[in-house]
């Protein structure tokens, strides 16, 4: 194994016990979100990054950090819960901004103390209770007119059969080994208007995590190719990530990447 592999979350777990976007994380992959690069830009581009001050929770690997700072905001927070990841997204980001490892349900950081906050791909994979306490921190911590936005999992259509929603979350967590919990537009923009927010955007994107062309606009002619020989050398990783591919492809025309962004309405007012 790499250094770099080593210093990855569950470095130390056997291939089939390792949460899926660990997993490729091993193998290369460095977005690990469904809408990908092109989701991800579009909410920052939304978001309206340039001097703002930004608290990012659960960076991950440091990616979209790297895009944050690259927009030139006022400062940057990262709330990361893995010590490994945070460790690794402290790096990416150095001297121009701080990554925290706490839980991102309970960051420590003062009330009204951000303009935006960014979550992606890491609500999908709580509890509903979790996601609620969440979202609700996210808002404590952002001043009146501030900013959520948020990168997830979604389902679709909206009137999407319960039963298909079950079934699917099972073959999510048998499969990715993470209890994900994707939701619908109408489900996600409710989890943020519940905590007293105004979601003033939406946008959706194919899930294509897996896909061909979706990983070289992620990660460089030069990333996949490293991916793809990483796959090609170690079997137990190309099972396990077959079995996600055909279960993202089984269930393509229901999940997607949905992103979303909510404002805290000043006091008073749904208004900024
Ligand atoms: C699928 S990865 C996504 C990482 C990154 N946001 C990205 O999109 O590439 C999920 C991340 O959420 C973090 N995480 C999960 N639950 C968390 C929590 N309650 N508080 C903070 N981070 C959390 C994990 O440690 C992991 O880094």
């Amino acid at each position: 194994m790499s250094d770099d592999e080593q210093a990855l979350p569950y470095a130390q777990r056997k291939t089939g016990d390792v949460p899926g976007h660990w997993l490729l994380a091993r193998l290369g992959k460095r977005v690990l979100r469904p809408g990908g690069l092109g989701l991800t830009r579009q909410l920052l581009d939304h978001a309206g990054i340039g001097g703002s001050e930004i608290v990012e929770l659960a960076p991950g690997l440091g990616r979209t950090a790297m895009e944050i700072l690259s927009r030139g905001p006022a400062s940057y927070i990262g709330v990361e819960k893995d010590e490994d990841a945070a460790r690794l997204s402290a790096r990416a980001v150095g001297s121009v901004g701080t990554v925290v490892q706490a839980d991102a349900a309970q960051t420590g950081l003062p009330d009204a103390s951000a303009d935006i906050v960014i979550g992606e791909a890491m609500l999908t994979m709580q509890s509903d209770t979790v996601k609620r306490a969440i979202v609700a921190e996210a808002a404590r911590i952002l001043r009146p007119g501030g900013r959520y936005a948020i990168h997830e999992l979604g389902l679709h259509p909206d009137d999407l059969d319960p039963a298909i929603k079950t079934e699917l979350r099972k073959d999510l967590a048998r499969v990715i080994k993470v209890n994900a919990r994707p939701q619908t537009m109408i489900e996600w923009r409710a989890l943020l208007e519940e905590a007293g927010l105004v979601v003033d955007w939406t946008e959706t994107a194919p899930m294509a995590l897996l896909r061909m062309r979706r990983n070289v606009a992620d990660e460089g002619i030069r990333g996949t190719a490293r991916i793809i020989r990483n796959v090609l050398r170690d079997k137990d990783a190309r099972d396990r990530v077959l079995r996600m591919r055909a279960l993202f492809r089984q269930h393509g025309h229901t999940l997607r990447g949905v992103a979303l962004i909510a404002h805290r309405p000043s006091a008073g007012g749904a208004g900024r």
